[in-house]
């Protein structure tokens, strides 16, 4: 079998793999994880959907759970994700016409999970995904409803500083590579954030891209989010075989790490994959793709062998 030596220490910045509570069962995939990657963002374990109740109360269960298993293989652990447009809950719709009220369980919600974990993560998607699809600005959701379009990212971010002074605190999003109005809104909503003094240690690009993407997009947007002088994160690359030519697929995971070495030190936060081998994709178990397409977007096969797309990583 073709053989691959470490990514992680080939890396001139730390590696991040996507992870499930089952997937510590199953020896192929922690053979990949604890071989290559020095820390997991939890795919699910730590949203809002797996913790908060529907009567507002907190279940940390499954997280615990996730982040005990990390540490026991030596693993770090990246906090994903706080605040999210697609996830809400009844606790919080019944408060949304009392301000007041809606605030306090919200930087609740913040200073409980942040506090939970304390000292445990090395960094929090604090607010993801908060630009609309065509970039035209900020997502209208349960949460800039209640605080306000700026508002609610505002003071998520301040909850969470409050809730761990230390921790790095991302604002993180996706298509930024392909689509330059979502970037350009993505940029500015940053700037506004850090003018109003709002406490972002870094920004996220997931990097949920395609084997169509031009070269020279993911080093564009790297070197465009290192410009606000912060930390970057590539924080959930895969590269879809759908559409393009599979063949580009080892140039572009390239790619996403040369621009991530190219930054000064302080700020390469990391290049995290979203899934180990083909078969733990997301996109296999029927993300926005087609869940019957067979697709091949990481860097291992369903094996667990590396592909050519792991020895270009
Ligand atoms: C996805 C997970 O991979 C799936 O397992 C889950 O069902 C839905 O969420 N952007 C994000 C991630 O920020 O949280 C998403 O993860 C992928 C897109």
């Amino acid at each position: 079998p073709q053989t691959l030596a470490p990514l992680k220490d080939a890396a001139s910045f730390p590696l991040g793999l996507a992870a499930m509570t089952g997937q510590f069962d199953d020896g192929g995939w922690t053979q990949v994880a604890r071989t290559h990657f020095d820390r997991i963002t939890p795919e699910w374990e730590m949203k809002m959907e797996a913790i908060l109740l529907e009567d507002g109360g907190l279940d940390f269960s499954r997280s615990d759970q996730l982040v005990a298993r990390a540490r026991q293989m030596g693993l770090g652990v990246f906090g994903h994700a706080l605040i999210w447009y697609a996830q809400g809950g009844p606790s919080f719709e019944a408060l949304a016409d009392r301000p007041a009220e809606f605030r306090r369980a919200y930087r609740g919600y913040i200073a409980r999970v942040m506090g939970r974990y304390r000292g445990q993560v090395t960094g929090w998607d604090v607010v993801n995904e908060p630009i609309r699809d065509d970039g035209s600005g900020l997502r209208d959701c349960l949460w800039s409803r209640a605080l306000g379009q700026d508002g609610y990212i505002i003071e998520a971010f301040e909850a969470a500083r409050e809730a761990d002074p230390d921790v790095p605190l991302f604002l993180n999003d996706y298509n930024l590579e392909s689509n330059p109005a979502k970037r350009r809104s993505f940029l500015t909503l940053a700037e506004r954030l850090l003018r109003a003094g709002a406490p972002l240690s870094g920004l996220g690009t997931q990097t949920h891209i395609d084997c169509d993407l031009p070269d020279g997009a993911i080093r564009q947007t790297v070197r465009e989010l290192a410009a606000l002088g912060l930390p970057v994160h590539v924080s959930e690359i895969d590269v879809s075989t759908d559409a393009g030519d599979p063949a580009r697929q080892p140039r572009l995971f390239a790619e996403a790490v040369e621009a991530m070495g190219d930054l000064p030190p302080a700020q390469r936060f990391g290049v995290t994959v979203w899934g180990a081998r083909d078969r733990d994709s997301w996109l296999r178990r029927g993300g926005e793709h087609n869940p019957l397409s067979p697709d091949r977007p990481l860097l291992f096969d369903d094996d667990g062998r590396p592909k050519p797309a792991a020895q270009a990583f």
